[in-house]
């Protein structure tokens, strides 16, 4: 099934709605490696407004778009230089109003990547805090420190930035400034007043033209606490404390920037939505996601889970638990541009150190891609029938791998040389999508792609699977017609059983999803089959699959 005209027409009318966020379909395109419109190896926004008929048919309700700014790719756009304005290599500001415009026609909303907590080294304001001198007003808006030892040749502390490497880069007067990321993305200031009312207009810049949203980066990081001698052997990692004391991670202060922030967005008709990419606790993640805040944070817990019947079912209980709480709705994640794909880690046994796994090329331990993309499948179609928002990542609706051989010539993921070559980082899930069959870079470009694609993507693009019905293209058109169709209050019941290895619940309609986490075959519930992620086997539910049911 393909979405109709009748359902772009119900998309169209959402348009206005300003709940239309709480339970919306999420694409993700992170634009480099989507469709390369003039053929430079790099994708680029006219590519994205070329696909839009695509999209369309996908039937996604929004679009993310990863960071578009102009930009030295240090970290693949997160370091932005310019935060009005489109990177030259891929497009104007003409062109991103053109792919806005096509994507509203499409009834599809446009959500943009914000990267308030660091900007890029080549920012006109970084440039010229380096041209300033130490406790100058242009130094202030960065977090720049005198250095330890008798002639402060040793960094301010010894924290570690999250690519590896320490968190502090010297300048040619003897000063050093902060990075929680690459050298080549200082840490905004978040308590100089210009910082704050710079973001403003940016923000504003955006939703004036017309933007529906904002994904926050790192939303956890903006206030920091830097006062009086700086803490060793700071914990960088998620293991934080949850009481809001941690120096540089999710301090209460934080949300009174997102307070300020909600008031402009609710000063739009319907108000501009945002969502937090913030690392914290669980139990801390509602703050984010709280009405006077950001309103929605991602919870990252399914993409962190295994395949696991009592995992998934613990994770949605507490997650749908916190939405109830704090009046936000849940986010639903397995893939983004950040980790390994999800049909990959699936088909990896339980446990798998991933990145130790691309060490070896994806050879050791082997790979069952049939019995992960077979998982991925079931577990996104469950996703797709819960309460809440679900967000999902370029490529997944093709069924693509993470790509774990690309030689580590090509490897742009900063993670990779500041590890000492010891962690590739995630290149592997950044390969640019395969379009056609055949062609030099399977339709992403009419020349090579940046990064270069497996000779057997052509099996996985748009046109191999659109004309097969069992194809997993064909398996998300259905899943998201059919969603939008059945959406319904954001609740469910959950349908309790003697066998461990099933999820079941119930969605107000009598919406039954069913999935078998196990293997054997099982009785499907009563009820008419609207959709599984894999056939029945003489009319069960086989292993590893969802089934969604009318009652
Ligand atoms: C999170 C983004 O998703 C990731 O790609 C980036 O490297 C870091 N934030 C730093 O901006
Ligand atoms: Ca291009």
């Amino acid at each position: 099934m393909t979405a109709t005209p009748e359902t772009r027409t119900v998309a169209a009318e959402s348009l206005t709605d300003p709940d239309w966020w709480r339970q919306a379909t999420v694409y993700q395109i992170y634009p480099r490696s989507f469709a390369d419109a003039n053929g430079d190896g790099i994708g680029d926004l006219q590519g994205i407004t070329e696909k839009v008929d695509y999209l369309a048919e996908l039937g996604v309700d929004a679009v993310w778009l990863s960071p578009f700014y102009p930009s030295a790719l240090a970290d693949g756009g997160y370091d932005v230089d310019d935060y009005r304005d489109v990177d030259p290599k891929i497009g104007t500001l003409a062109d991103f109003d053109a792919m806005s415009t096509a994507l509203h026609r499409a009834g599809i909303k446009l959500i943009v990547d914000i990267v308030p907590n660091h900007s890029s080294n080549r920012h006109v304001w970084f440039q010229e805090a380096l041209a300033a001198e130490k406790g100058s007003a242009a130094r202030d808006r960065y977090i720049f420190r005198d250095g330890e030892g008798p002639d402060g040749s040793e960094p301010p502390s010894d924290w570690q930035a999250m690519f590896g490497g320490s968190a502090w880069e010297r300048v040619p007067d003897g000063q050093w400034y902060l990075h929680l990321f690459a050298p080549e993305q200082p840490d905004w200031n978040w308590d100089n007043p210009e910082v704050r009312a710079d973001f403003l207009k940016t923000l504003k810049f955006w939703a004036d033209r017309g933007v529906d949203g904002f994904r926050v980066d790192v939303a956890h990081a903006l206030a920091k606490d830097l006062t009086g001698p700086l803490p060793t052997h700071l914990e960088l990692s998620q293991e934080f404390p949850v009481d809001g004391s941690h120096r540089l991670f999710d301090r209460d202060e934080v949300h009174e920037i997102y307070a300020e922030w909600r008031q402009l967005f609710n000063s739009y008709d319907p108000p501009r939505i945002a969502v937090a990419e913030a690392w914290v606790p669980a139990e801390r993640r509602g703050r984010y996601a709280s009405p006077e805040g950001l309103g929605q944070a991602f919870n990252f817990d399914l993409l962190e889970a295994e395949w696991d019947a009592e995992q998934f079912r613990d994770i949605i209980t507490k997650n749908l638990e916190e939405a109830t709480t704090t009046g936000g709705s849940s986010t639903w994640v397995f893939s983004n541009h950040d980790v390994v794909r999800h049909p990959t880690r699936y088909g990896l046994p339980n446990g798998t150190d991933l990145q130790a796994w691309l060490m070896t090329d994806g050879k050791d331990p082997e790979l069952d891609l049939a019995t992960g993309l077979r998982r991925a499948r079931a577990a996104t179609l469950l996703a797709l029938a819960l309460p809440g928002s679900a967000y999902l990542y370029q490529g997944e609706e093709l069924g693509l791998y993470e790509v774990a051989d690309l030689p580590a010539e090509v490897l742009a993921d900063p993670t990779w040389v500041r590890s000492g070559h010891t962690i590739k980082g995630r290149d592997g899930c950044r390969v640019p999508l395969p379009w056609t069959g055949t062609g030099e870079s399977f339709g992403f470009g009419s020349g090579p792609a940046h990064l270069p694609q497996p000779a057997d993507f052509g099996a996985f693009s748009v046109e191999a699977q659109e004309q097969d019905p069992t194809s997993t293209l064909a398996f998300y058109r259905q899943a998201l017609a059919h969603r939008r169709r059945l959406e319904t209050a954001e609740k469910l019941d959950w349908v309790a059983g003697d066998n461990p290895e099933l999820v079941q619940f119930v969605r107000p309609g009598g919406w039954v999803s069913v999935t078998n986490f196990g293997t054997e075959p099982v009785e499907l519930p009563a009820g008419e089959l609207i959709l599984s992620s894999s056939p029945l086997v003489e009319g069960k539910l086989p292993g590893e699959t969802t089934a969604w049911l009318r009652a």
